[in-house]
């Protein structure tokens, strides 16, 4: 068995002001979860000489594996946030009294909701696909520093969840989600690393 561990960037400043998208820099928590994500990861992968670390290309998470040292770093476009189009920049109040129209199909429908300009849970679901199929190729662990949506896609195949369900999955920031892939099936452990 091999581990992958699927964690969110730390907090962002947008995270502290409610705004989603963008691509800001990380808040004190955000820097201390960082510091901390580096810690368990060396502790955790000490004896894993080819483990390698995985991020967007966005500030957020390549600050949030910056303190992990000793492991080769991967940046995947495929991994940025779900685009919001042109609610990136926004707080959900905002589009609420700006949008009322948008976010009331998003809430209908949050799987399949497209932003103006942006994507939709499905689209971002596709575009995973060479993500899932280089980690099920690699044998050995990946550290994934991603984004809230497309982590919930992630774990949702790794975890076998219903598609329907993906929108709606729980994924708390400053959380380590170990997933153990082995021959008996797959093993899930959670390490919450702040409050
Ligand atoms: O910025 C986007 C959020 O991380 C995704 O959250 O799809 O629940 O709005 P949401």
């Amino acid at each position: 068995p091999r581990p992958i561990l699927l964690t969110r960037h730390g907090e962002s400043r947008d995270n502290v002001r409610g705004r989603i998208g963008g691509d800001a820099v990380l808040s004190e928590a955000g820097e201390l979860y960082a510091k901390k994500l580096a810690n368990f990861v060396e502790k955790r992968l000490k004896s894993e000489r080819t483990a390698s670390i995985w991020t967007s290309t966005l500030q957020r998470t390549i600050l949030t594996a910056s303190p992990i040292v000793g492991f080769p770093k991967i940046q995947w476009r495929a991994l940025e946030e779900i685009n919001a189009g042109v609610c990136d920049g926004m707080t959900y109040e905002e589009i609420k009294k700006n949008m009322p129209e948008e976010y009331v199909s998003r809430k209908k429908d949050k799987l399949r909701y497209r932003y103006p300009r942006g994507e939709s849970y499905l689209d971002v679901i596709q575009r995973l696909e060479p993500v899932i199929i280089e980690l099920e190729r690699q044998r050995a662990p990946v550290v994934v520093i991603s984004h809230q949506a497309v982590l919930r896609a992630l774990y949702a195949y790794f975890a076998d969840r219903p598609l329907k369900e993906i929108p709606d999955i729980e994924v708390p920031l400053h959380t380590i989600i170990e997933i153990q892939m082995g021959v008996t099936g797959v093993q899930e452990k959670r390490y919450k690393l702040m409050d």
